[in-house]
């Protein structure tokens, strides 16, 4: 049996059950159990998987200057922000006095300053303080030293990433070869028609393996796999940290969308080829992000651990602004149909993270179908066999 404990922020899991993890797939075991019921181990993994490169959202939401995308990665807030100069910068979310919360909605506005609501300190859209009352006198108060403090950020494919840690590798590098797909889908370009925000009793590595495979669909999802076949589409490759594959639309399924998977109005995003209008793409980019391709939208899931088995799940749908500036548009059929996909899919990680917990409970094995899956583990059992030395 796989033991693992860990403590003083150090890594303690068994080296033996990580290999399992790392052969190849028809030899390989899933992540001990304690991953996924460890608190000490989600610990870890927000200072280290979390700590890098990490997709707060979309770029739509700090499109215009005075925007900001604020989330909390596990107990650290941070903000990404659009300045007057174009530039998006990121900021820990935590006033230089005393370090209020600066702001408190997820996403929002403001036209020249973001100010502190606990003593009204004004910081200026590229972080700098401008407005510091009653420090008059004080010895050695700069202000140029007391400007927000940065975090390392970076747009990439419509995505806005932050690095917490900031000495992950170049962004570019981390996206790798996904970046072709998510400018051929014009993600950067898309706007935002719909999102929502689950509570999900998992933890955040369940739902991503539950996203990388589809043999739970004939089962879970009768009307998902009612317009693609769970065995279709393939497996795709590419250098950076991320994972997925296609399926394939049944023949007279345009999109995912309830009705039929009709897209009524909506055309398929332009630049896309024949197969490419008859599929859907599934790609998890590490460690949050899922981001899913379809011939006429992009969905993307971005997942905020809150515990070691409770995950936060924001959801959004985004599609090309000539669609969503048509008379007809009408977004409800996907956002429909991907609710109730959703809370199928909370469903069964929730029973997961009930089973995985249990006292004695085993690294279970792959089916030969989970080739995602077996990639999306690997990519944490490196991090974790890398962490042990
Ligand atoms: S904590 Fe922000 S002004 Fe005092
Ligand atoms: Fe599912």
């Amino acid at each position: 049996m796989t033991e693992a404990v860990a403590g003083n922020g150090k890594l303690e899991l068994d080296r033996a059950g990580l290999e399992a993890t790392l052969r190849p797939l028809e030899r390989a075991s899933m992540l001990p159990p304690a991953a996924y019921a460890e608190p000490a181990i989600l610990d870890w993994e927000i200072e280290h998987l979390f700590g890098g490169w990490v997709c707060l959202g979309h770029a739509s939401a700090i499109a215009a200057p005075g925007s900001w995308l604020m989330r909390e990665i596990g107990p650290t807030s941070v903000f990404a922000m659009t300045g007057a100069d174009g530039e998006v910068r990121a900021f820990l979310n935590a006033c230089r006095h005393r370090g209020a919360r600066l702001v408190e909605s997820t996403e929002g506005a403001v036209r020249r300053r973001i100010q502190c609501p606990y003593h009204a300190w004004s910081y200026d859209l590229d972080g700098s303080l401008v407005a510091a009352p009653h420090m008059d006198g004080v010895e050695d108060f700069d202000h140029a030293c007391n400007g927000l403090i940065g975090v390392r950020s970076a747009l990439v494919g419509g995505l806005v990433l932050v690095d917490l840690g900031g000495e992950a590798p170049d962004p570019g590098e981390h996206v790798g070869e996904l970046l072709g797909r998510l400018e051929h889908w014009r993600v950067g370009e898309l706007e935002r028609a719909g999102g929502t925000v689950y509570d999900v009793a998992a933890n955040w590595k369940a739902i991503a393996e539950n996203y990388n495979e589809c043999l739970h669909c004939p089962g879970v999802h009768p009307e998902l796999n009612r317009l693609s076949d769970y065995r279709s589409g393939d497996t795709q490759h590419g250098d950076g940290n991320w994972c997925g594959g296609s399926m394939t639309l049944n023949e007279g399924a345009e999109t995912m969308g309830t009705g039929d998977g009709h897209a009524g109005h909506r055309p398929a995003i332009a630049g896309l080829d024949e197969r490419e209008v008859t599929s859907v793409y599934y790609f998890t980019l590490f460690p949050n992000a899922l981001v899913s391709l379809h011939p006429d939208y992009v969905m993307l899931h971005t997942l905020w651990p809150r515990d070691v088995d409770r995950t936060e799940v924001t959801c959004e749908w985004f599609f090309e602004p000539e669609t969503v500036a048509r008379d007809d548009f009408d977004p409800s059929d996907a956002i429909d149909f991907w609710d109730m996909v959703n809370r199928q899919d909370w469903h069964v990680c929730e029973l997961a993270q009930m089973g995985i917990r249990a006292k004695g409970f085993l690294a279970g094995r792959f089916s030969s179908h989970e080739g995602d899956v077996h990639r999306f583990d690997s990519l944490v059992a490196e991090r974790y066999l890398e962490a042990l030395g």
